[in-house]
This record gives C-alpha cells, sequence and structure tokens, in this order.
C-alpha cells in the first residue's frame, strides 16, 4: 500500500495568514525582552523560516534535533537529543517552535529538558494541534490551527521523510 498526499488541509495561503497573525502577537508580547525561538528540526524548520521573518521585534534563533523511539505514524515516551542548542538559555525568554503536538511527549520532555537549564520564561509555539490525541499534560501557549485525528504532511512535516517540501499541508492518503 502506497500512502500519498491527499486533498489540501490547510492551503499555503491560510497558514501564511496564520503565520502572520502569530507573528504578529509574539512581536507585541516579547517587545523589549531577550527573544530566542528554539526551532526543533527537521519538521518546524519551514514554519520556523516563515514565523521568525515576521516577527517585527530583535530576537535570536538556536535549533535542536530531537529522536524519539517509535515507528512513523506512531509516538514514543522517550526523547533523545540528536543535536542540542549552541546557546545558554539561563535567563533568556525562550519560545519553543514546533511543528506539530500529537500525543505531546515530545514537546513535554524537551519542554521539561530545558526548564532544567534555567530559562527567564519558556513558552511553547506550534503550528499544529492534533488536540484530541493529547496523552501528556502540557500547555501549548500559540496554536497556529487544531486540526482533526489525521496523519498530515507538507509545510516541513514529513511521511518516512518525503513531502517536507509542499508549500501546503495535506492530509496522508491511501489509494
Ligand atoms: P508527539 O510526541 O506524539 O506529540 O509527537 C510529535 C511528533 O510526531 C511531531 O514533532 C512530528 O514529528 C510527529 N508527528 C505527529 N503527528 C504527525 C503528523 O500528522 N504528520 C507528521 N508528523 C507527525
Ligand atoms: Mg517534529
Amino acid at each position: 500500500m502506497e500512502y500519498r498526499p491527499g486533498k489540501a488541509l490547510l492551503t499555503a495561503e491560510e497558514i501564511a495568514k496564520r503565520v502572520q497573525e502569530l507573528a504578529g502577537v509574539i512581536s507585541r508580547e516579547y517587545q523589549g525582552r531577550d527573544l530566542l525561538l528554539v526551532c526543533i528540526l527537521k519538521g518546524a524548520a519551514v514554519f520556523w523560516a516563515d514565523l521568525s521573518r515576521q516577527i517585527s521585534i530583535p530576537h535570536e534563533s538556536d535549533f535542536v534535533a530531537l529522536s524519539s523511539y517509535g515507528n512513523a505514524t506512531e509516538s514514543s515516551r522517550e526523547i533523545k537529543f540528536e543535536y542540542d542548542l549552541s546557546t545558554n538559555i539561563t535567563g533568556r525568554d525562550v519560545l519553543i517552535i514546533e511543528d506539530i503536538v500529537d500525543t505531546g511527549h515530545t514537546i513535554k520532555c524537551l519542554k521539561e529538558a530545558l526548564e532544567a537549564r534555567g530559562p527567564k520564561s519558556l513558552k511553547i509555539c506550534a503550528l499544529l494541534d492534533k488536540a484530541e490525541r493529547r496523552e501528556a499534560k502540557v500547555t501549548l501557549d500559540y496554536i497556529g490551527f487544531i486540526i482533526p485525528n489525521e496523519f498530515v504532511v507538507g509545510y516541513g512535516l514529513d511521511f518516512a521523510q518525503k513531502y517536507r517540501h509542499l508549500p501546503y499541508i495535506a492530509v496522508l492518503v491511501s489509494p
């Protein structure tokens, strides 16, 4: 059975409009503060690149890459840093940028790991929230879209490393 992207769930235009709105809110709320965006590779890279360029206040960015143990469509409860921050976040206003929160275990583990480093503040901005799948108790501070329980690809999100380049977000379907 071969999976492929089906109809667009969110068009490039809808995503761009929402990213601009989020950037506006973040620019206002972090005005005069020491904002550091932490982009979770690889999935959030496209979202981060668009969001960062729409944020109108000075800010810095850094990256983490995480691996979880599980197969392509299932999530596990353990994360490992494949690549860690090169920035000391102690005393800084840190905003985690994530593509999608599903069960919430990944983002919860990351938040706890970064919290231990003593940031001044630590919040989460997720483009997509698959809210009905949540298992871990974690607060998402900024959310792009709440989506139904479907596996989605595009705009940075992959299935077995494919489809990240699509400019829109589509549900993965089997023919
Ligand atoms: P969680 O730990 O269950 O919240 O899983 C979050 C991670 O699973 C995300 O960062 C994605 O890498 C991946 N993921 C969850 N749902 C999807 C999806 O629908 N499409 C692509 N990746 C997904
Ligand atoms: Mg991810």
